[in-house]
């Protein structure tokens, strides 16, 4: 079983033991899609005010829906489009604060206000994308992004089926 209690009141505490039990769920565990679904639990658990937590995968150039929390979303996204897809293009993070008012914005479930998405590089190739949905607009700052920055690149070789890359580095 696992039980992890992560009680911090500020968000840099906040996500360095998230970090941390990321770290530790996903240790010795090779499987990508495994690693994921654990992840996007404990982040859905964490994590206060999100309606969708979870992965798209990069499979052949192309955005596939991966492990989740929160209602079905699309299943495949082209690089480029919305969101998700900007974030995989750019290989940079993507804070949303009006989801609206984001140009070729995606809507997967109505009640999304602002998004966080993440990518995912190990090895330098891109793996896929985190993406963070919540019901809040602006629920995302930089604190939020700096913590998901550095908890995906703690896991990251565990999310792309390289974990022995990380017990060599
Ligand atoms: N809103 C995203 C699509 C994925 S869902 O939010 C789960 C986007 O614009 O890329």
């Amino acid at each position: 079983m696992f039980d992890f209690r992560i009680e911090a009141t500020d968000k840099p505490s906040l996500y360095r033991e998230l970090t941390r039990a990321a770290e530790a769920l996903t240790g010795g565990e090779p499987d990508p899609i495994a690693n994921m679904a654990n992840l996007a639990a404990l982040i859905w658990e964490t994590l206060p005010d999100l309606n969708w937590a979870g992965f798209y995968r990069n499979v052949d150039g192309e955005l596939v829906l991966g492990p989740f929390q929160g209602r079905p979303a699309c299943i495949r996204i082209p690089f480029g489009k919305g969101v998700c897809g900007a974030a995989a293009q750019t290989r940079q993070p993507q804070r949303v604060a009006d989801v609206n008012a984001f140009p070729g914005h995606i809507a997967c479930d109505s009640a999304s206000r602002s998004e966080l998405v993440v990518p995912i590089v190990a090895g330098g190739r891109l793996v896929g994308v985190l993406d963070l949905d919540s019901p809040t607009p602006g629920r995302f700052d930089a604190e939020d992004e700096a913590g998901c920055v550095k908890l995906i690149q703690a896991v990251s070789f565990r999310l792309a089926g390289m974990a022995s890359a990380i017990a060599e580095s």
